[in-house]
């Protein structure tokens, strides 16, 4: 028999989030438009929850796709990330309710914050920010410092509940250790819902995984696909598990990720990979198929390792 993965997923607060979602970020960077004309076809397609940062400059974009879509707003699950340079309750209630006008909604199913710490070298930084805004950031590496920002950041986010500007909130990037320490602080009382990872068979974070299970937050895989890179699509392994199943490597990475109990978030601009990507729930993979794929780690990040920082 058939064992069906639910197409929602529950949090530790008791709600759900869908197991598949939109990216709005990677190559849509700065594409507003793009974005809102895309959020038709996801929608079309099939896709409900929708995914966004302060930092991709697609807020608007999809604020405006939404808009258009004119759907009922519990249709649909919206999530954003709040910057690298928010480290205070202030700043943070500032720029959920920033994130609230550019999307045109009267509140968010989550909010995550982007990163544990400022990437201060990173191209973004200077779009949105003075050089002598930067310099005046965070010590991305001062521990002390930095513990201290998360905590307040995560205050903030507290807040943003309170206020009922959104409704679960949790991290992203965030490693063991940050995530540990974070959680050891008495004034800390929601424990954060979800942990946007970088995730797929060429980068399997056992330690993440394994914290995560333990402590009740939904483990959430960023570039499920390992980013489109034509080495994850084309391995021999998740392809020859494909012809298995009829389905592509692409739909084995993706199902991989469901069957380990993570929810996903991935990104095409195109209608037929919109549909495959969905096209999750009518095959399941073997304990040993999983193990077999699991075993292809290769701990290849394509994007920044959040260890870097203490
Ligand atoms: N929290 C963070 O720090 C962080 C970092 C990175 C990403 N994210 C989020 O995660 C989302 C997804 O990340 P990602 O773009 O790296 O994800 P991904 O899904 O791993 O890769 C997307 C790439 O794969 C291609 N693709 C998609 N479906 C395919 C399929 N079925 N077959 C073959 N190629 C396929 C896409 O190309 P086409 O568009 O040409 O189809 C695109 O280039 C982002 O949009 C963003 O929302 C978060």
């Amino acid at each position: 028999m058939i064992k069906m993965v639910v197409s929602s997923i529950k949090l530790n607060t008791g709600r759900s989030i869908p197991g598949v979602g939109f990216g709005t970020g990677t190559s849509f960077f700065n594409r507003g438009d793009a974005v809102a004309d895309v959020v038709k076809h996801a929608y079309q397609a099939g896709f409900r929850s929708f995914d966004c940062a302060r930092i991709y400059g697609t807020e608007e974009g999809l604020g405006r796709g939404i808009a258009e879509l004119g759907v009922d707003r519990s249709e649909l699950y919206v999530t954003t990330k709040t910057p690298d340079w928010a480290w205070s309750k202030e700043t943070i209630v500032a720029e959920v309710e920033g994130c609230l006008k550019r999307l045109k909604l009267d509140y968010l199913d989550l909010v995550l914050h982007h990163s544990p710490a400022p990437r201060i070298g990173a191209k973004f930084m200077a779009t949105y920010l003075t050089p002598e805004e930067i310099k005046n950031l965070p010590d991305p590496l001062d521990e002390a410092v930095m513990d201290t920002c998360r905590l307040q950041m995560w205050l903030g986010l507290q807040l943003c509940v309170e206020k009922g500007l959104v409704r679960d909130i949790g991290v992203s990037n965030f490693t063991v250790n940050h995530l540990k320490k974070l959680l050891k602080n008495p004034e800390v009382t929601i424990t954060p819902a979800v942990n946007q990872v970088e995730f797929n068979p060429y980068i399997v974070d056992s330690p993440i995984q394994e914290y995560c299970k333990q402590t009740g937050i939904l483990l959430q895989a960023y570039a499920p696909l390992g980013n489109g890179k034509d080495m994850l699509l084309s391995d021999p392994v998740l392809e020859r598990i494909g012809g298995v199943h009829n389905k592509t490597a692409a739909q084995v990475a993706l199902r991989w990720s469901l069957e380990l109990g993570h929810c996903i978030v991935t990104k095409t601009e195109k209608f037929d990979r919109m549909k495959e990507n969905l096209d999750l729930f009518n095959f399941t993979l073997s304990r040993e198929e999983i193990d077999q794929i699991t075993a292809l780690n290769k701990n290849k990040r394509n994007f920044p390792d959040p260890s870097q920082f203490p």
